[in-house]
């Protein structure tokens, strides 16, 4: 990422290529939901299924799970978020824009406990207005904060007409459903503890600031994988799992470690032991990317007290029972999404002093691998022979054949979406039956064999 890179900068460019949408847009939009466009699909399946790989596949004794968005409402009584998932919300009296007091007081570098009652939350509020002010109009006078509930209720199964009856909710995170999977998977499947359970799937919540594009949404998708460990193991288990994933972004996804952190959370939930947020520097500034939690006995235990259900595991060999603890890594798609897209994104000067935008995705994420163009459009011959080059590569990887304008401004059109290589099919091309292969980082040209070609793009893209 360039140091110049703002915000506008990446939501026009999402938006002028087909990264992300704002959601219901011809009706003038939905607050804080988006919509994947076609190359934000490719991106988001990408990086689903690289975490996919280096969670799932890569490590024996992780498996995965897809369960169901919608749950008993027990699963939400038991836990805690009926009660306990809210944030403090106020209004500003000048505007009337609904405000999170948490967020207010984090801006003005003063740290708001999560446990906080309304009561305290709003002491601390008055005795730091000074140093606050409402975001969109600058005023500083605001109503009492109030908690407000996260959990996005909805009226499954609810015939009654009744809305308090029986709210069901759509699920605010995805762990829960693996908490309450967790004997199915060990009942059915051949896992031991230490083990984990990975799942990528959709959490909503009403978020009360719908700011910053698509980091903090209403509907979202999470990547978190759940590690089961004894409760003598946890720490050891845990500072591993920090290690690997902080290696994830640098070694896998190639981010400069200027623009991560670790940041250690001040004010732990009464259940966790330890908990650090990888954070990323977004154009807004560091903001949290990922977390890491250590959450003790915690969620099985209240999800046994609540269930009835013995969610203590025995060791086959030893036969000690215990509840097992639990490591949390968790991370948001569109999150990662946002990051990914910061990182590849810059802006050059060239030598004939015109600038391009260019996504330098990592290869592995590019929504599209290969672009092939015939130099020109009306040449019948041309045509043909880059359709059959085109025809064989999109079996392989995602491609795309353009033949619209001249050959530079197709370049530039690849360079905005990231696409890693362009081959052009010219004239010579029909005497040697060689492309010109165009890298997308360096701008550098070279002529390859067309036969070479697939064994050139296995090594560069694999
Ligand atoms: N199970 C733990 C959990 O849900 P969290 O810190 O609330 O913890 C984990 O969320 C991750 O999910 C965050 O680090 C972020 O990447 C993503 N996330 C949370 N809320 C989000 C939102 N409103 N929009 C987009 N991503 C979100």
């Amino acid at each position: 990422m360039d140091s110049k890179i703002t915000m506008e900068d990446i939501v026009s460019l999402s938006k002028r290529r087909g990264f992300v949408f704002s959601s219901s847009e011809i009706y003038g939009g939905f607050a804080a939901i988006y919509d994947f466009g076609p190359y934000g699909t490719e991106l988001a399946k990408n990086i689903r299924e690289l975490w996919w790989k280096t969670m799932v596949q890569e490590n024996d004794n992780i498996v995965g799970l897809d369960s169901s968005i919608f749950m008993s409402s027990k699963v939400w009584e038991a836990s805690g978020h009926v009660d306990g998932f809210s944030d403090p919300l106020a209004e500003c009296k000048k505007c009337h824009s609904r405000v999170r007091v948490d967020h207010l007081l984090e801006d003005a570098g003063i740290n708001a406990d999560e446990k906080m009652s309304d009561e305290e939350i709003n002491k601390l509020l008055k005795d730091n207005i000074d140093k606050i002010t409402c975001p969109k109009c600058l005023s500083n006078d605001f109503s009492e904060a109030k908690s407000f509930n996260l959990l996005v209720k909805s009226n499954l199964g609810n015939f009654t007409g009744n809305w308090n009856d029986e709210p069901t909710y759509l699920r605010g995170e995805t762990c829960q459903g693996i908490y309450v999977n967790f004997k199915n998977v060990l009942d059915s499947s051949r896992v031991k503890i230490p083990f984990g359970i990975a799942q990528i799937g959709k959490a909503f919540r009403n978020e009360i600031t719908a700011r910053q594009f698509i980091f903090r949404k209403r509907e979202f998708e999470q990547m978190e994988m759940q590690y089961f460990v004894h409760p003598d193991d946890a720490k050891k288990i845990y500072d591993v799992w920090k290690e690997k994933r902080w290696d994830f972004y640098i070694n896998i996804l190639g981010f400069n470690k200027k623009n991560l952190r670790w940041s250690e959370h001040e004010n732990l939930v009464f259940y966790a032991k330890e908990a650090w947020d990888i954070e990323y520097k977004f154009p807004f500034g560091f903001k949290e990317l990922e977390g890491i939690h250590n959450r003790s006995d915690h969620d099985l235990t209240t999800h046994s007290k609540h269930s009835g259900v013995k969610l203590a595991y025995r060791n086959p060999k030893t036969n000690e029972e215990f509840m097992p603890w639990i490591v949390e890594t968790s991370v948001g798609v569109d999150r990662m999404f946002l990051a990914v897209l910061t990182e590849a994104y810059h802006k050059e000067e060239l030598e004939d002093g015109k600038s391009r935008v260019v996504l330098k995705f990592p290869f592995k994420l590019a929504p599209v691998k290969v672009a092939i163009f015939p130099l020109m459009k009306n040449k019948e011959n041309l045509q043909n022979k880059a359709r059959e080059l085109y025809d064989k590569l999109k079996l392989k990887y995602v491609c795309e054949y353009d033949d619209n304008g001249n050959v530079g401004k197709r370049y530039r059109r690849q360079d905005e979406i990231g696409t890693p290589y362009c081959i052009t099919i010219d004239f010579d091309t029909l005497e040697d039956n060689s492309v010109t292969v165009r890298d997308r980082d360096t701008m550098k040209q070279q002529r390859i064999e067309i036969e070479r070609i697939d064994e050139f793009l296995n090594k560069k893209l694999n």
